[in-house]
């Protein structure tokens, strides 16, 4: 074992903690804790004052407005909850079709596939094309008048690749539920569901530096005023008597029980981070990412299958495998020189599948990475060639 400092490369899996974040969160905890919405004595109005200043923070940092802004667990469970929600509100139906693309995360799959199981709908996937992007004249291949949701990621966690979402849009009309799953794009830079013209948007904001445990279901307020919610409780009503309860209105009927407050409030200050990261920074991030691309390519003809997306903009992430070394040996071998890689599929088995390769290594970067410790991974990725 090194005893170096660790490397971190795996940005991708969740992003360290930052002092800026850590130390918002105690002085939160510190001078402003209690619930949120039950109460109006002080401490109680500063905790409900943070909890809206962060979902303000979070909508200006998406494109939407505050109210359509629905905190949950993670953005796995935004997804679970926006499937349930559509069938608790008969949008999908026996014969529905709905549409991913081969590169989806396993939380923007299975979802799908249950909530299909349970009403007699149809899951389809749209195909990549060389750039490991959404094939758009597949999409339009498969674009019948079945299709009632198509549901895509923003970038790959696995090959770094961005989709063209306001293309996606465009060609599947304004009728169709448009869902993005944002959760390895929030980093990068602002979004825009207003751009975009998506219905809903989810977010993983582990890997925006704040805590585990929250995750964020942008969700267009049409649908939040049109829609009854799948699930209920305190804050979540209205009124309840013994025989029967009226739902409250939005977005607190999507949210009930006491929130993830401490939470909210380091996501609020890990978009005050991401703020502060300059265009050099972003600059210098898109240089590294070139480097990279070109060290990784230089080993293709010793064997080294690579798998990330050439296509300019891309995020920081690279899939790879070698013939005969299994990942998770090629992992271990990394992690005994103090890198963190991961190794496996992760979570995203369709694409694996589609790539011919069971499990890749992947090494993600981030903002703090450094040229030196991309220097230290390569010399390790030549020794085993
Ligand atoms: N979804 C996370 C990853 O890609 C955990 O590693």
């Amino acid at each position: 074992m090194s005893h170096e400092p660790p490397i971190y490369l795996d940005y991708a899996s969740t992003y360290p903690r930052r002092e800026e974040v850590m130390a918002a969160r105690r002085q939160f905890e510190e001078s402003s804790y209690a619930n949120v919405g039950r109460a109006n004595y002080d401490l109680a109005e500063a905790a409900l004052v943070a909890y809206q200043d962060s979902k303000k923070t979070v909508a200006a940092w998406i494109g939407c407005e505050p109210v359509e802004v629905l905190y949950t667990y993670s953005a796995t469970y935004a997804i679970n909850l926006l499937a349930l929600t559509m069938e608790h509100n008969g949008v999908i139906q026996k014969g529905d079709t709905i549409l991913l693309s081969l590169s989806e995360h396993h939380a923007n799959i299975v979802p799908w596939q249950m909530l299909a199981e349970r009403v007699g709908a149809v899951v389809k996937f749209v195909w990549l094309d060389e750039h490991y992007c959404i094939d758009l004249d597949d999409l339009k291949n498969k674009l019948d008048n079945t299709v009632k949701v198509v549901s895509l990621q923003y970038a790959s966690n696995v090959t770094g690749a961005i989709h063209p979402l306001e293309k996606v849009r465009d060609i599947i009309g304004s009728e169709r539920l448009f869902i993005v799953d944002a959760s390895q794009m929030g980093l990068h830079w602002p979004l825009s569901m207003s751009d975009i013209h998506c219905d809903a948007m989810v977010l993983s904001w582990h890997k925006m530096m704040a805590d585990t445990g929250i995750g964020v279901l942008a969700l267009w307020k049409v649908l939040q005023k049109a829609w009854q919610s799948p699930v209920s409780g305190g804050w979540a009503i209205n009124f309840v008597h013994t025989d029967g309860y009226e739902q409250a209105g939005i977005p607190e009927r999507w949210e009930p029980g006491t929130p993830h407050i401490t939470g909210a409030v380091t996501l609020w200050a890990a978009v005050g981070y991401l703020q502060k990261i300059s265009p050099e920074q972003k600059k210098d991030y898109a240089h590294l990412i070139e480097l990279i691309d070109a060290r990784f390519e230089s080993y293709i003809a010793r064997g080294l299958q690579v798998f990330h997306s050439r296509k300019t903009g891309s995020i920081g992430v690279w899939s790879f495998a070698l013939s005969g070394k299994h990942p998770s040996d090629i992992a271990d071998v990394f992690a005994d020189q103090g890198i963190c890689l991961r190794s496996g599929h992760h979570c995203c088995e369709p694409l694996h599948e589609h790539l011919w390769v069971a499990w890749t290594v992947r090494m993600s970067i981030g903002y703090d990475t450094t040229q030196a410790e991309i220097e230290r991974f390569f010399a390790v990725l030549e020794s085993l060639l």
